[in-house]
C-alpha cells in the first residue's frame, strides 16, 4: 500500500429531513448564491424547502438557475460574476453532479481576478474560494464530498476536471427522498457513474491494498443489489440511500487513497461529452466492458483480477479464471444494458460519425497516463470504433 494524507472535512447530514441544518450557514455569512438547473428542484418541492430555511436563519439569497448538465464554463463566469457584483458570501449548490461542480468554480472564479476557464485548465491557480454548501439531488458523482468539477467549453471541444481542497464541500445534505423524483434513465446513469468511479479505483497494479479493494467490492455489490429496486421501485427509501451513501463513498478518497490509482475510462468519456454533450454515466457504461476485454487482451496478466471481480461481486463459480472473467464481462454488459436499460453503444446515444476520434483518441490517452494498463491513442481509437 501507498502513503496517503486523508482529510475529508465536509460534513454530511444524511437522511430524512436533515435539510433543518441549512440555517447553520448562517455562521459564514449573510448572502448566499443558490445555484440549481433546469428546474427539477421547483417540482419537487426542494427549492421551496431551501427558500422557507434560508429566509428563516436570515440569509439573503440570489439565485443562478439553468446550469447545463455537463455544466459550461459560461455559466461559471455569470455566476462569478453576480458574486463579485452582489458580495455573495457562500455558495449553495441544490442538484446533481453539475450543479455542484458548477458552484465550486464559481466560488474560486469569485476569489479570482483572471477568466474562470484558468481555473479548470490550471488548478494550482485555485488560491481562494467562497465556501461551497449542498444540497444532493441525483445519487453519481461524489461531487458532494469531494475536491473535483469538471467544467466543459464547447467552443473548444474540450470537457476538463480541475480540483482544490477549497472545493470540498463545508456540509452536504443528502436526504435520499430528495432522489425520489430521478428519472429511470438518470438513476441508471447515475450507477453506471459510481460503479465507474469504483472500477477505477479497484483495478489497481499497487500491491497490497486489501482494503482499498475491499471496500470497491463492498460497493459494487451493493450497486448490483440496489440499483434494480430503484428502477423498478422509485420511492423504495433504503434502495435510493445506499445509491446516495455510494456515491460519496465511490470518490471521497476511502477507497482509491493507498491504491496509486490513474483513471481510464474517465478521460475518455470526458471526450465522449466534450464532443458530442453526452450522458457522463451512459458514456462510462458503454466504454467500461470494451475496455475490460481490451485490458485483457493487452495484458493476460489482467484476466485474474477480472475473474476476481466476476467471483466476489457477481458470484461466478468455476477454477478457469480466463472463462470466469469472461462470464464477469457478460454479466455486467447484462447489469448495465438489460438491468439499467442504458443504451449499448455510441450510435445509440446518438454520435453518428467517427471523424473525431482521432483527436479524441489523442486528448483521451495523455489522460490515461500511468492507469492500471497503459493505453495508447491506437488502443483508445480501436475501443472507440468497437463502440461504436
Ligand atoms: O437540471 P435539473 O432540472 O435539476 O435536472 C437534472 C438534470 O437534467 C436531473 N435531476 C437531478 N436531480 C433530480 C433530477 N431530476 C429529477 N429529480 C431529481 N431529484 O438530472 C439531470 C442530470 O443532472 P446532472 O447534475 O447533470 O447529473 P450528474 O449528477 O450525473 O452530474 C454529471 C456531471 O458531473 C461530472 C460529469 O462529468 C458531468 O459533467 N462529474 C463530476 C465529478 C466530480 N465532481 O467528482 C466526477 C464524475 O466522474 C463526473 O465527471
Ligand atoms: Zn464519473
Amino acid at each position: 500500500m501507498d502513503n496517503f494524507n486523508y482529510s475529508v472535512p465536509t460534513k454530511i447530514y444524511f437522511g430524512k429531513g436533515q435539510i433543518k441544518h441549512l440555517t447553520e450557514m448562517k455562521e459564514y455569512g449573510n448572502k448566499v448564491l443558490m445555484v440549481y438547473g433546469g428546474g427539477s428542484i421547483k417540482r419537487n418541492g426542494i427549492y421551496d424547502a431551501a427558500i422557507a430555511l434560508l429566509k428563516e436563519a436570515e440569509i439573503e439569497v440570489v439565485e443562478l438557475s439553468g446550469v447545463e448538465p455537463n455544466p459550461r464554463i459560461e455559466t461559471v463566469r455569470k455566476g462569478a460574476e453576480i458574486c463579485k457584483a452582489e458580495g455573495v458570501d457562500m455558495i449553495l449548490a441544490v442538484g446533481g453532479g453539475s450543479t455542484i461542480d458548477c458552484s465550486k468554480v464559481i466560488g474560486g472564479a469569485a476569489k479570482y481576478d483572471g477568466d474562470a476557464w484558468d481555473l479548470v485548465t490550471n488548478p494550482l491557480l485555485i488560491e481562494a474560494s467562497l465556501p461551497i454548501f449542498s444540497i444532493l439531488t441525483l445519487s453519481a458523482t461524489g461531487s458532494e464530498m469531494d475536491a473535483f468539477a469538471v467544467i466543459s467549453n464547447m467552443a473548444t471541444n474540450d470537457k476538463i476536471g480541475t480540483a482544490s481542497p477549497l472545493f470540498k464541500p463545508v456540509f452536504s445534505i443528502l436526504d435520499p427522498e430528495y432522489t425520489f423524483s430521478v428519472p429511470k434513465r438518470q438513476t441508471a446513469a447515475g450507477t453506471a457513474d459510481i460503479m465507474s468511479h469504483t472500477f477505477e479505483n479497484y483495478f489497481t497494479n499497487v500491491e497490497g491494498a486489501g482494503i482499498q479493494g475491499h471496500l470497491c467490492e463492498a460497493v459494487l455489490k451493493t450497486l448490483v443489489e440496489y440499483a434494480p429496486i430503484a428502477m423498478t421501485d422509485p420511492e423504495n427509501y433504503d434502495a435510493r440511500a445506499n445509491l446516495m451513501w455510494a456515491s460519496s463513498l465511490a470518490i471521497n478518497g476511502l477507497l482509491s487513497d493507498g491504491a496509486g490509482v490513474a483513471w481510464t475510462a474517465h478521460p475518455i468519456e470526458h471526450e465522449l461529452s466534450a464532443y458530442y454533450d453526452i450522458t457522463h454515466g451512459e458514456g462510462l457504461a458503454i466504454i467500461t466492458p470494451v475496455w475490460m476485454e481490451t485490458c485483457m487482451e493487452k495484458e493476460p496478466r489482467t484476466i485474474a483480477d477480472f475473474a476476481k471481480f466476476g467471483r466476489v461481486v457477481f458470484g461466478i463459480s468455476g477454477d478457469d479464471d480466463e472463462a470466469v472473467a469472461k462470464a464477469a464481462v457478460a454479466e455486467l454488459r447484462k447489469f448495465l444494458f438489460e438491468t439499467l436499460e442504458i443504451p449499448s453503444t455510441l450510435r445509440a446515444v446518438g454520435i453518428d460519425t467517427k471523424e473525431n476520434f482521432p483527436i479524441m483518441a489523442e486528448k483521451a490517452a495523455k489522460g490515461c497516463r500511468g492507469s492500471y494498463v497503459a493505453l495508447t491513442a491506437e488502443d483508445i481509437e480501436a475501443m472507440l470504433e468497437r463502440m461504436f
